[in-house]
């Protein structure tokens, strides 16, 4: 209603200035049609200039307004402030990650992981079709497409219990990524991600919570992900290092 107004409670930090994050208050108007990044953008625009956050699309497309929004991992364009009415709504950094300034998180070792699945399609060499198509029926297509959907948001690691215990964890979103080009029938990369996702770190890790998957913004099910790659990487293990030589 107009006139109604609602705390949005910030993290604000300056790793090497200050000791540790400081919640700070601002009042925002709460607005049926605003999300928590409207509100973000109002402390920006009009209360705090030196306000520290990351955003881009506002439609829930570009992954970067991910934040710990009342304890969960958000995208705060898809979050609205009526939600969390009467308030506070409390605002922090992604948690997992380091924090640079107020609620931008050092997104460099999540990219680090999503490169070391070999993220495209791998020919080996093998010519195109003649045509220069590949075409692929609707069941080839479905069989990878829900990965195809990720936006890199990082939320599955911000709520995998696994990777706050250990940041060498491949995580999600990575192993995802893998199966959206291991299941593509275009791709002949499977052997080489082999190698990183059945490694330490790799899918073995995982302990199949299933918060990954709940907190995926897009429907992408990356504990399903994983939990198809053990099977896939228990087999190829089989092959690989149990079978004779010949029966390979
Ligand atoms: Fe792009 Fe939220 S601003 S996903």
């Amino acid at each position: 209603t107009a006139g109604e107004s609602i705390v949005l409670r910030v993290s604000r930090y300056l790793p090497g200035r200050d000791a540790e994050p400081v919640p700070r208050d601002y009042e925002v108007p709460l607005r049926e049609e605003w999300s928590v990044l409207d509100g973000l953008n109002h402390v920006k625009d009009v209360l705090d200039g030196s306000l520290a956050y990351r955003w881009s699309c506002r439609m829930g497309i570009c992954g970067s307004c991910g934040m710990t929004v009342n304890g969960e991992p958000r995208l705060t364009c898809g979050t609205f402030l009526s939600e969390f009415a009467p308030g506070p709504v409390v605002v922090e950094p992604l948690r997992g990650f380091a924090v640079i300034r107020d609620l931008v998180v050092d997104i460099e070792p999540f990219l680090g992981k999503l490169a070391s699945v070999t993220p495209w399609l791998v020919r080996n060499g093998a010519e195109p079709p003649p045509d220069a198509e590949f075409a692929q029926t609707p069941e080839q297509l479905g069989a990878y497409k829900q990965f195809s959907m990720c936006i890199n948001c990082m939320l599955c690691y911000s709520a995998c219990p696994v990777y706050a215990l250990d940041e060498d964890f491949l995580g999600p979103a990575a192993i995802a990524l893998a199966q959206r080009y291991n299941l593509d029938s275009r791709d002949m990369g499977a052997a080489a991600r082999f190698d990183v996702l059945a490694a330490a770190g790799g899918v073995w890790d995982c302990t199949y919570v299933g918060e990954c998957s709940a907190a995926c913004p897009k429907g992408v099910d990356p504990a399903g992900a994983i939990q198809q790659y053990k099977l896939t990487a228990a087999m190829e293990t089989v092959r690989r290092f149990l079978l004779p030589k010949g029966a390979r």
